[in-house]
């Protein structure tokens, strides 16, 4: 009689362990992916990316002159938008590596003199398509000047078809290195 009374009570109170366990895993993985998804917007705001880091400045100032900022639709692109892919996981990666790269860089490095080419080099080669995509659905728009057309028609694909390679100087005007 004893041990079988006994092994009710272990699987009453293993029961009682494994939902408790099952209710604590579920409310933690929904704080975490709630925590992750506000960070990961939060981060990537115009503000955050602006107001904290100085060496932003001059960055922010040429996207609210360019056509990106202010144009007939109203219509804004934030830095985020063009500067982080599309992706959830990617986007988390991309900011982890930028994240690192740019703090180390404003507290060990000379944030006075940063080389801008170089930034803007490796700025232009991380940017994907798929950001751009995201607007520019049609690219084959009614006012698209012949050229446009021409160059648009060759494919947007690959290291060729990249927009970047010919859509450089849209928000930072003033990085006039590419002749
Ligand atoms: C429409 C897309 C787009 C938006 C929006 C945009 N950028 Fe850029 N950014 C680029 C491209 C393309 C480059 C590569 C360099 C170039 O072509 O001028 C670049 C380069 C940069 C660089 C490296 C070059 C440098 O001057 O240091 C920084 C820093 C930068 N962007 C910051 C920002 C910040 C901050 C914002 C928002 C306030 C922003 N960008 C908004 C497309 C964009
Ligand atoms: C959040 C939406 C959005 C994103 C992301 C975006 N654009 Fe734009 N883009 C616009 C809007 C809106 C305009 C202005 C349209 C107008 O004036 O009629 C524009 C204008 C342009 C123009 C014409 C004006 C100019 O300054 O030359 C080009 C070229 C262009 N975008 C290319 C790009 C490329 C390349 C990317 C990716 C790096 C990109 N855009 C990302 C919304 C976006
Ligand atoms: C091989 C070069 C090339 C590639 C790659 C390319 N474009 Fe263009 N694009 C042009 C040319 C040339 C024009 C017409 C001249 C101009 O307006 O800058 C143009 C025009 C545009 C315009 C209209 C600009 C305006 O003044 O109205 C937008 C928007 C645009 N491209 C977006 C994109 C996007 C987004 C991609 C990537 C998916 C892309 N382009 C890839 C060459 C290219």
């Amino acid at each position: 009689m004893a041990p079988i009374r006994g092994e009710k009570i272990l699987r009453k109170t293993n029961r009682k362990v494994v939902a408790f366990t099952a209710i604590a895993t579920t409310m933690l993985l929904i704080f975490s992916y709630t925590f992750l998804t506000w960070s990961v917007g939060f981060t990537s705001s115009v503000d955050f990316c602006t107001v904290n880091c100085h060496e932003m400045g001059s960055s922010f100032r040429e996207w609210q002159t360019s056509t990106h900022y202010d144009n007939d639709t109203g219509v804004v692109a934030e830095c985020a938008d063009c500067h982080l892919p599309t992706g959830f996981v990617p986007k988390i990666k991309a900011k982890i590596y930028f994240g690192i790269r740019d703090t180390v860089s404003h507290y060990f490095g000379d944030p006075e003199n940063l080389d801008r080419k170089l930034l803007a080099e490796s700025a232009a080669a991380s940017i994907t398509n798929d950001s751009c995509r995201k607007c520019h659905k049609n690219l084959f728009p009614s006012g698209l000047p012949r050229g446009g057309r021409l160059a648009h028609s060759r494919g947007v694909e690959g290291e060729e078809g990249r927009c970047v390679k010919c859509h450089r100087q849209m928000v930072h005007q003033s990085n006039l290195y590419f002749g």
